[in-house]
C-alpha cells in the first residue's frame, strides 16, 4: 500500500511513538570495558593516541572496576603490559604479572564483575608478534604451548572467561584441552574468531605498546575481503570448543556480524576497536561531531547488526548514560 495511505512518518511524530515502535535497545548488558593493566602503583598513563584511555596499575584498575559494574556494565577484559618484553613473551604466563595480580583483586573486591583476558602475546614479546619467530613468520604450533600457559596462567588467577586473540590454527582446542585437563572445564572460551589485519588497531598498538617490530599480521589475521571465510574460522573455532565467538573489528565489518548471527546459533561478540573509538573522539573533540549520540549510533548499529556483545572502550561512559 503506497502513498498517501501509508505514512511511515506519522509513528515517528514524537519521542514516545518513537520509542514503542524501537527495535534495538542497548543496554549495559550488551558492554564489556577493556583495560590494560601495566605494572607498578599509582600509575595511569593516558594514552596518547586514545584520549580518555590509560594504562593503569592494579589500584587504579581496581577503583576503575568498581566503577564500570556500578554502571551495570557485567564484564570487563584485561590487556597486560609486562616490566620486560622477551622473544617468548615469558612474562605472559607469569602468576604475578599485571593481568594475574588485576585478576585477583577485582575478583576478590568485585566479585560480581566478569573479568576476561585478552590471550596472546603480542604485548609480551620483545619483536611484537602474537607468536614465537621462526625465520620470518610466526610458529603456529611452537605458539599454542606458550598461549596455554598464559590462558592458565590467567584462569589459576580467578579469570572467569579466556579470549584468545593471537589468530593460531588450533588455539581454541589447544586452551580447551588444557583447560579441561586442569580442572577448568567450566571456564568458558571468548575466540576472536573473524579477526581482521585491520589498519584500525593503530591506537591500540600504542596503549599495549605492541606494534610489530618487523613486518605485519598478515600471516595470521585474516585478509579484510574475506567473508566467507571468516564463516570458515567460526565454523572451525565452534568445534573446537569456543563457546562465544567475535567478528573483530565491529564497523567496517557489520555484514560478517549479521552473518555470523544469522548461520551459527551461538552468541556473537564484536570488538568495536581502538581506531573506532579515537575516530569519534578525535572528531568531537574537534567540534565536528556531536560525540555521545555519534557512540550511541554506532554501538546500536553494532548491536542492531547482531551483537549480543560489544567491546568498547567507550562502555561505562555509555552504560552510564543509559
Ligand atoms: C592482541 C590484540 C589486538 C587487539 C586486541 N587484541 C591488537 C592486534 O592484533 O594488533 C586490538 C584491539 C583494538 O584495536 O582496540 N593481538
Amino acid at each position: 500500500m503506497a502513498f498517501p495511505i501509508n505514512r511511515p512518518r506519522r509513528l515517528r511524530r514524537n519521542e514516545t511513538l518513537r520509542r514503542m515502535v524501537r527495535e534495538t535497545r542497548l543496554t549495559p548488558d550488551d558492554l564489556i570495558q577493556p583495560y590494560f593493566v601495566c605494572p607498578g602503583r599509582h600509575i595511569k598513563k593516558q594514552v596518547a593516541a586514545m584520549p580518555g584511555v590509560a594504562q593503569m596499575s592494579v589500584d587504579n584498575v581496581l577503583r576503575e572496576a568498581r566503577e564500570t559494574y556500578a554502571t551495570g556494565v557485567p564484564a570487563i577484559i584485561l590487556f597486560g603490559i609486562p616490566q620486560h618484553k622477551d622473544a617468548h613473551g615469558s612474562e605472559a604466563w607469569d602468576d604475578n604479572g599485571p593481568v594475574q595480580c588485576a585478576i585477583r583483586e577485582v575478583k576478590e573486591h568485585v566479585p560480581g564483575l566478569a573479568v576476561i583476558t585478552d590471550v596472546c602475546l603480542c604485548e609480551y614479546t620483545d619483536h611484537g608478534h602474537c607468536g614465537v619467530i621462526a625465520g620470518d613468520d610466526v610458529d603456529n604450533d611452537a605458539t599454542l604451548e606458550l598461549l596455554v600457559r598464559e590462558a592458565l596462567s590467567h584462569v589459576r588467577a580467578g579469570a572467569d572467561m579466556v579470549a584468545p586473540s593471537d589468530m593460531m590454527d588450533g588455539r581454541v582446542a589447544a586452551v580447551r584441552t588444557a583447560l579441561d585437563n586442569e580442572n577448568f572445564s567450566h571456564i568458558p572460551i571468548l575466540a576472536y574468531s573473524a579477526k581482521f589485519a585491520s589498519a584500525f588497531y593503530g591506537p591500540f598498538r600504542e596503549a599495549a605498546e605492541s606494534t610489530p617490530q618487523f613486518g605485519d599480521r598478515r600471516s595470521y589475521q585474516m585478509d579484510p575481503p574475506n567473508g566467507d571465510e571468516a564463516m570458515r574460522e567460526i565454523a572451525l573455532d565452534l568445534e573446537e570448543g569456543a563457546d562465544i565467538v567475535m567478528v573483530k573489528p565491529a564497523l567496517p565489518y557489520l555484514d560478517l556480524i549479521y552473518r555470523a548471527r544469522h548461520e551459527f546459533n551461538v552468541p556473537v561478540a564484536a570488538y568495536n576497536v581502538s581506531g573506532e573509538y579515537s575516530m569519534i573522539r578525535a572528531a568531537g573533540i574537534n567540534g565536528w561531531l556531536d560525540e555521545e549520540r555519534a557512540t550511541m549510533e554506532v554501538l546500536t548499529a553494532i548491536k542492531r547488526a547482531g551483537a549480543d556483545l560489544i567491546l568498547t572502550y567507550f562502555a561505562t561512559q555509555v552504560a552510564g548514560r543509559l
